[in-house]
């Protein structure tokens, strides 16, 4: 189908089946031009819950719309691509959890919204990129556990000499491939701009960072610093908005090539008509751990 009757359709169709589209900032530009809301996985899931949309098309990988279905259980909720997984968030099981719950009884346990749903309800809160340093200053116990990323984990310890994080050792496979050497020749080739690093990168990729934040978070910034250069250290799909959102300002990737997250692409305008026309690949949470899970998000929002 040619690409205008492809939109026209997809847009036809939303009407009809009261769908809102959704769209992580890492999609494809075109997933991203043709969504109703773009933004942070949470975000989105929250927005998303207070429309009246009978079906949520969560264009972005597997937790994301978990998370959505977890926070909006009335909804139906679609994955256009059954298959978009998040490598991080498969690499923990709730055996995992259970074992880090048994081995430290007293610790609490904070797990960052990129996991499923089941490891979620193992957890007492819930965190995301942007709020993990702040969620856990609330916990007086000296002892915490963080889940899955180990990264994220050890970038949170830095802001609490006193306690001890104890974390599992995942983490997301392209975030941890960025290289101080890939960031220094970054910097060399753009002496004047600031270097922002997401806190999933490795803790010697943080180290030279200007900055750390979520994906909303380098967007948020790279609007309101008067700096006109920024080298970006996350997922090169956000450098689609930031270039939209600042068309005055450049943004430089330091491993265009390597971080890339498969899952993040699999989306098409094709496979999202098709999700539209087949009410498919519908997202389902057993009650139980939904509610258990939403617990830990509600947790986690009565902090920040
Ligand atoms: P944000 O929550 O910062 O959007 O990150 C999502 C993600 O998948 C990072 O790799
Ligand atoms: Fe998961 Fe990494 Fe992809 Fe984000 S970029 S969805 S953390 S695998």
């Amino acid at each position: 189908m040619e690409r205008q009757r492809l939109i026209e359709r997809i847009l036809e169709l939303k009407e009809k089946r009261k769908a809102i589209i959704l769209a992580h900032n890492y999609q494809p530009p075109e997933i991203q031009d043709i969504a109703d809301l773009r933004g942070d996985s949470l975000e989105l899931s929250l927005k998303a819950s207070k429309t009246d949309a009978e079906v949520i098309v969560f264009c972005g990988v597997y937790f994301m719309a978990e998370t959505a279905k977890i926070v909006s259980p009335k909804k139906k909720v679609l994955l256009p691509v059954g298959s978009a997984c998040c490598e991080m968030a498969d690499m923990i099981t709730p055996e995992d959890v259970l074992r880090l719950k048994e081995a430290y009884p007293d610790a609490p346990v904070v797990t960052y919204v990129n996991s499923t749903a089941e490891v979620k309800a193992l957890s007492d809160v819930c965190c995301t990129s942007a709020n993990a340093v702040k969620v856990v200053g609330t916990f007086k116990e000296k002892q915490i556990i963080m889940l899955p990323d180990m990264n994220l984990a050890r970038y949170t310890q830095r802001f609490y000499p006193d306690k001890k994080i104890i974390y599992f050792e995942g983490f997301c496979p392209f975030h941890h491939l960025l290289t101080p050497e890939e960031v220094l020749e970054a910097k060399k080739a753009h002496p004047e701009a600031l270097f922002i690093a997401h806190p999933e990168c490795r803790p010697e990729v943080i180290d030279l960072a200007d900055r750390v934040a979520s994906t909303s978070g380098m967007l948020r910034l790279a609007k309101e610093l008067p700096n006109q250069e920024f080298i970006i250290g996350t997922e090169v799909g956000l450098l689609y908005p930031l270039s939209q959102q600042n068309p005055d300002k450049k943004f430089y990737h330091p491993a265009p090539e390597k971080m890339v997250c498969p899952s993040m692409k699999k989306i098409t305008l094709e496979n999202l008509l098709s999700s539209l026309e087949n009410l498919e690949f519908e997202v389902v949470v057993e009650e139980e751990i939904r509610v258990k899970a939403y617990n830990a998000v509600k947790k986690m929002l009565e902090i920040v």
